[in-house]
């Protein structure tokens, strides 16, 4: 069985790789893709095939896919251009004879007022469309995400958010790679699923404060503020609007309990309990 894997050069794709070596899975039936090969010339050196493919290069991503019995499709991180990128890598996919794509969408992804859940949608629609059997690997927020926060937090002492009582079950980027890899192995057990992958905790903002604080070893306060005082705050910084914005807009769906679903099925899907959110915190220090 061999896999292709895109976003090898990310955080994400990098783990689903070294979850499937050191589950046993040979070298050589992995493909790790990426736009730039040479972040990809360690895992090479270790035997894994690498290819070059770009989602604005059609015939770079056929090529690379060829030969692959699945794809794992990580989803792009040019937000605003992503429906086309996927549509690109599931065209390539049909084209080059994948019989089976794992897509990492968005919890909720069909129903979610979060400003990341059209582009997952519309990518969705266009895999259902494409008559493949498919895994949809719907993840919820990884507890990374918050470093940013983690490290203003560390020289202020204070955690801003305007996502009020709203809660996340946020689980880390290695347990959502690790739920992608345990299809990868057995893609026939997971054949047109849908899973909603998330942690198995759903914290507050005062909780990641709290845990903030563990993982520093210093006080941190919460300081809750409406969209608009955020954006502004955000824009004082010297962020640009739409970037401002989109960030403002993220807490929003936040507060509107977007990420705050607990369903167990990545704990489920990796056989163990989901990272506390204090203890990938505490690996961000
Ligand atoms: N659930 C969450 O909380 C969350 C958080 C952040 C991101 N995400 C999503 O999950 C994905 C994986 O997360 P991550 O942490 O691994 O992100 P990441 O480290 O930023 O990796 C993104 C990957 O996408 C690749 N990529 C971007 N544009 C591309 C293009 N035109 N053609 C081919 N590859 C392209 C990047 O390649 P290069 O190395 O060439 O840049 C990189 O390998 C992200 O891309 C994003 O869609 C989810």
């Amino acid at each position: 069985m061999s896999v292709v894997i895109t976003g090898a050069t990310g955080q994400l794709g990098r783990l689903v790789v070294e979850d499937l070596l050191v589950g046993g899975l040979p070298a050589d039936q992995i493909t790790a893709t990426g736009r730039d090969t040479a972040k990809l010339a360690d895992l090479s050196a270790r035997g894994v095939s690498t290819a070059r493919a770009d989602f604005e290069d059609p015939a770079s991503l056929k090529a690379a896919f060829r030969g692959a019995d699945i794809l794992l499709l990580v989803s792009s991180s040019e937000v605003g251009k992503r429906v086309d990128q996927h549509r690109n890598a599931v065209e390539a996919a049909e084209d080059a004879g994948v019989g089976h794509i794992v897509y990492t969408s968005v919890l909720g992804a069909t129903e979610s007022s979060l400003v990341l859940a059209p582009e997952h949608k519309a990518t969705e629609e266009i895999i259902l469309a494409s008559g493949l059997t498919h895994t949809l690997l719907r993840n919820g927020w990884y507890s990374e995400n918050y470093e940013q926060q983690l490290h203003q937090a560390r020289e202020t002492g204070t955690l801003l958010t305007s996502a009020g009582a709203g809660r996340v079950a946020s689980a880390s980027r290695p347990d959502y790679a690790a739920a992608a890899a345990a299809v990868l192995r057995d893609p026939a057990a997971h054949a047109d699923a849908v899973y909603e992958l998330s942690g198995d905790t759903a914290w507050t903002f005062d909780e990641l404060a709290a845990a903030m604080a563990q993982a520093l070893g210093r006080e941190v306060a919460l300081t809750n503020v409406t969209p608009e005082e955020h954006e502004a705050v955000l824009t004082g910084a010297g962020l640009d609007e739409g970037t401002a914005r989109f960030v403002v807009g993220l807490d929003t769906g936040t507060r509107e309990g977007e990420l705050s679903s607990t369903t167990g099925e990545l704990s489920r899907l990796i056989g163990r309990p989901t990272t506390p959110l204090v203890e990938t915190l505490t690996t961000l220090v």
